[in-house]
């Protein structure tokens, strides 16, 4: 199975990366996404040009998310362009993603100095705020310094994904890395009546699982408003399905940090391996066809009622309990009142044995 994804001049082995943070903060963790992971290509913790003074702790996990208030990489610059990206560089085979940040004055310094080191770059502006005039001027010099490859990532609080999207286009930006994690948000510890995460403030970044469809949306809006921008895909991937959905919504690779944080650093190399099975089940060729398939609009349920399948129900009650227009009821089975049933879907996707089912519109 062709697993390759091509853009920008760039050819990738698989759609996968790492994103930037934690995990590739170093030569110890670039090499194990490089030759353990196996990721299509690596991308590194974002390299600025002040050392950050990063709050401990700063890695909050819960179940379907991770919370963070680590900055950029506390290695100086210094450090990556004289140890770090030498060393990575022998017997490399893939190309590598150099993530910088922030400001139109980091650019000058940081790009000239890690050009040669770089197939293309990651741009961060999550500090800069959302005025598109700022980070206009920031691509406009970015430009001016480079002729590789440049994603400029957006963070989500940016507020109109489209209107960033064609700002960074005209400016010269080769594409958007779709999302950085969102915020601010905040972790209250009840029994010690505490905010025992976060910066100074009391802020941390939400990321992982909770925000996919988030990060879903921004990479359609973007690729709908801007067809020929390169789109990476990043925010709540956790399994070979998601690269999927993410190609499909317009995205070319695919970035991911959080699941990882909370199932493991061998999910890496499990993704990568599950991708050929999940492209053949949902009746794909290679990745470069999920890319090329234009999305359906949307799955219209309109004025339909649901029904059971039977055999496979285990009477759990989920739906009926969880109904929110008390129109399912358990009378030796399942039933539903179609006086009362406004077709919202629920009972279809909360059921844990896909017992439900309602027909769409052209069934
Ligand atoms: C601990 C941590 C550190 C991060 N550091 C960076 C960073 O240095 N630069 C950056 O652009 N994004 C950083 N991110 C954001 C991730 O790259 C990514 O955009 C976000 O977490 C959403 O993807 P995920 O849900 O797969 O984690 C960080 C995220 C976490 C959780």
């Amino acid at each position: 199975m062709n697993l390759k994804t091509v853009f920008d001049g760039l050819t990738l082995e698989n759609p996968l990366l790492p994103a930037s943070g934690p995990l590739v903060g170093d030569l110890e963790k670039l090499l194990f996404m490089r030759d353990e992971a196996g990721c299509g290509a690596v991308v590194t913790k974002t390299i600025s040009t002040k050392a950050p003074k990063i709050p401990k702790p700063c890695i909050y996990s819960d179940k379907h998310y991770i919370m963070n208030s680590e900055l950029w990489s506390e290695h100086p610059l210094s450090t990556w362009v004289e140890d770090i990206l030498p060393a990575y560089q022998k017997n490399n085979d893939r190309p590598l993603i150099i993530s910088v940040g922030y400001s139109k004055a980091d650019m000058q310094e940081l790009i000239p100095q890690l050009e040669q080191f770089a197939d293309a770059f990651e741009v961060s502006t999550h500090y800069v705020g959302t005025d598109l005039n700022k980070i206009k001027e920031t691509v406009e010099t970015i430009r001016s310094l480079t002729d590789k490859p440049f994603y400029m990532k957006i963070s989500p609080h940016i507020p109109d994904p489209a209107a960033y999207a064609k700002t960074i286009k005209a400016a010269g930006a080769n594409g958007v890395a779709a999302i950085n994690s969102l915020g601010p948000t905040m972790n209250i510890n009840l029994e010690n009546r505490a905010i025992e995460y976060g910066a100074e403030d009391g802020f941390v970044w939400t990321s992982g699982p909770v925000i996919k469809n988030l990060a879903l949306a921004t990479v359609y809006k973007i690729k709908n408003a801007e067809p020929d921008l390169t789109v990476i895909g990043v925010g709540g991937i956790a399994k070979a399905e998601d690269v999927l959905e993410f190609l499909l919504a317009g995205a070319d690779a695919v970035q991911m940090l959080s699941a990882a944080l909370l199932k493991g650093k061998q999910l890496y190399k499990k993704i990568i391996d599950d991708l050929p099975g999940t492209l053949e089940k949902y009746g794909f060729a290679s990745i470069e066809a999920v890319k090329s398939t234009i999305l359906e609009k949307r799955v219209d349920y309109k004025d339909k009622l649901p029904w059971l399948i039977e055999e496979k129900c285990i009477e759990c009650m989920l739906c009926v309990k969880t109904c929110p227009y008390f129109a399912i009821e358990f009378k030796d089975r399942i039933t539903f009142d179609p006086a009362k049933c406004f077709s919202c879907g629920l009972c279809v996707s909360i059921c844990p044995t896909d017992a439900i089912k309602m027909d769409t519109v052209g069934d």
